[in-house]
């Protein structure tokens, strides 16, 4: 079975990876998607984004990583996924994430949202928090890999 892992990963981190690592327990494959979603302000192109996740997935055999312009629902089709998964970190994600799930249902009603609950280590970790502690200069190295490390360290020189 393919589940379908979206989200705009500015940058991926180790929270992001723990679910991926769980999901590839579940699923025979998984599919990454770097969203392409010109609303959000990114730190890091659609480009770097993907390099970084490919490179910090790359151990994980039955994992994919791949971009997308446009709706979730229409990834989902194109990969032939059987369903959509989110993590979960705190209650406070519960709210936004019931409501794309609903409208993703409302979009395609064979298509399910599976939700995964983050290591307890990582539930207070963004990827804006880690841009905001790495522009401050401190220490991102609990909770990126090397990689997004020195490209944020590099981002905010
Ligand atoms: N570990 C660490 N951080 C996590 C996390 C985890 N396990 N799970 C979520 N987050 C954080 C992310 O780091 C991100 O932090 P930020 O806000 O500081 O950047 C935040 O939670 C939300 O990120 P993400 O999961 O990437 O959601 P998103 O809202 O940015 O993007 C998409 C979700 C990609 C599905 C959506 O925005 C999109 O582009 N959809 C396309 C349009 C569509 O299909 N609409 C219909 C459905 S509503």
């Amino acid at each position: 079975m393919v589940g379908l892992y979206p989200g705009t990963f500015d940058p991926i981190t180790f929270g992001h990876i723990d679910i991926v690592m769980r999901a590839s327990r579940i699923f025979s494959k998984i599919v990454v998607v770097i969203a392409d979603n010109p609303n959000k302000k990114n730190l890091f192109s659609i480009e770097e984004r993907l390099d970084f996740a490919k490179e910090c997935l790359k151990d994980y055999p039955n994992v994919e990583v791949i971009k997308h312009k446009g709706l979730v629902i229409d990834a989902v089709e194109i990969t032939q996924a059987s369903a959509i998964i989110r993590g979960l970190r705190a209650l406070s994600d519960f709210e936004y994430e019931f409501q794309m799930a609903f409208t993703n249902r409302q979009l395609n009603d064979k298509i399910d949202t599976v939700f995964l609950m983050t290591s307890a280590r990582y539930t207070n970790l963004s990827s804006s928090m880690v841009k905001q502690l790495s522009q401050f200069g401190g220490n991102v190295d609990k909770y990126v890999s090397p990689i997004v490390a020195e490209a944020l360290k590099k981002k905010f020189e």
